[in-house]
């Protein structure tokens, strides 16, 4: 199988999508975040894994949660750092992004961490950087986003790993939405029981069907029995004409109230991606509450990229979870 994300002999040298890895190399990722969680709360701060190596942080979109955590987590294994702030850099003169890549890979870069408004972007770094670099996606376009959904996953199975009996729901901006898409793929590769999909009818990307989904456009059907809610936030900034007839009629139908809640599984899990958009995918109460893990999930995302980065790099011998 010919797929840019790995070495001729099957090793994960970049991390740009979910399709195609396999249940076998996302269980892997899972138990090397669980292992190096264990690491940072037993407060060993720094992991000499990555020390001598350099990671880039090239965001061309804005970020909180993804570029801190990525940050936090190569300084973490003892890399050193350096993000580039884009708003001041070259691409604002016009500098092309393949020229972009060949003067920050001439400083000897070992992982770039590119964010890019384009689906695609990640990838076409993977195809240019030289020998021995990786590059990790940190979300391209409306295509995927696939640290965010390891991360995500690895939330899910910490508090139920009995994942072959889950009833999973994804509900918001499906159609923007990059979070989406790489969750779905890497939880239908790791077997979740059911997998729905709830959306308003113009928010729902064609052949979404054939990801083996459930699509239901009604949230009070949708969340009935469900063991985890994501929420997503619309993403208003990636849409061109008018999707929603007005935010205060997308809460009502499609919004998580505390009432929504009750009919959902005792304990479900809600979760969302961030930002958060209160009063419009979200009640605070519900954001705020007992069975929010939203914090969980930012978190979890220190570990799930430490993973990434020490399995990229080939640093990942001895803690848990077996190359494959
Ligand atoms: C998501 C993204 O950027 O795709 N956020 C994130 O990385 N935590 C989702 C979003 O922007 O709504």
């Amino acid at each position: 199988m010919s797929d840019v994300q790995l070495t001729p002999d099957g090793r994960l040298r970049h991390f740009l999508h979910i399709s195609g890895l396999g249940p076998k190399r996302l269980t892997e990722i899972l138990d090397t975040a669980e292992s190096l969680r264990n690491a940072a709360e037993m407060r060993v701060h720094k992991l000499p894994l990555l020390r001598g190596k350099t990671v880039l942080n090239l965001f061309f979109e804005p970020s909180t949660r993804t570029r801190t955590s990525f940050e936090l987590a190569a300084e973490r294994l003892s890399a050193d750092v350096v993000n580039l702030n884009v708003s001041a850099s070259s691409t604002v003169k016009g500098e092309s992004l393949l020229d972009t890549l060949h003067t920050l890979e001439a400083m000897h870069c070992d992982l770039f961490v590119i964010r890019h408004q384009w689906s695609g972007a990640a990838r076409f770094f993977a195809e240019h950087v030289g020998p021995g670099v990786s590059v990790l996606n940190g979300g391209d376009g409306a295509h995927a986003h696939p640290t965010q959904a390891m991360l995500d996953t690895f939330t899910i199975r910490r508090h139920r790993p009995d994942l072959q009996n889950l009833r999973v729901v994804i509900v918001g901006d499906v159609m923007h939405s990059r979070v989406a898409r790489s969750e779905i793929v890497a939880l239908r590769t790791l077997g979740v029981g059911e997998l729905r999909i709830c959306a308003p009818p113009t928010l729902i990307p064609e052949q979404l069907d054939q990801l083996g989904v459930l699509i239901d456009t009604d949230f009070d059907r949708a969340i009935h029995g469900a063991d985890v809610v994501i929420m997503l936030r619309l993403q208003r900034e990636r849409m061109q004409g008018p999707y929603l007839p007005s935010s205060t009629e997308y809460f009502r139908r499609y919004g998580l109230t505390a009432e929504r809640l009750a009919t959902a599984k005792p304990g479900c899990l809600v979760m969302h991606p961030g930002p958060m958009n209160r009063g419009i995918e979200i009640e605070s109460s519900v954001a705020d509450g007992l069975q929010s893990v939203i914090l969980e999930q930012v978190k979890n995302g220190v570990a799930i990229r430490m993973a990434i980065m020490a399995i990229v790099m080939g640093a990942n011998q001895g803690l848990g979870g077996s190359e494959g």
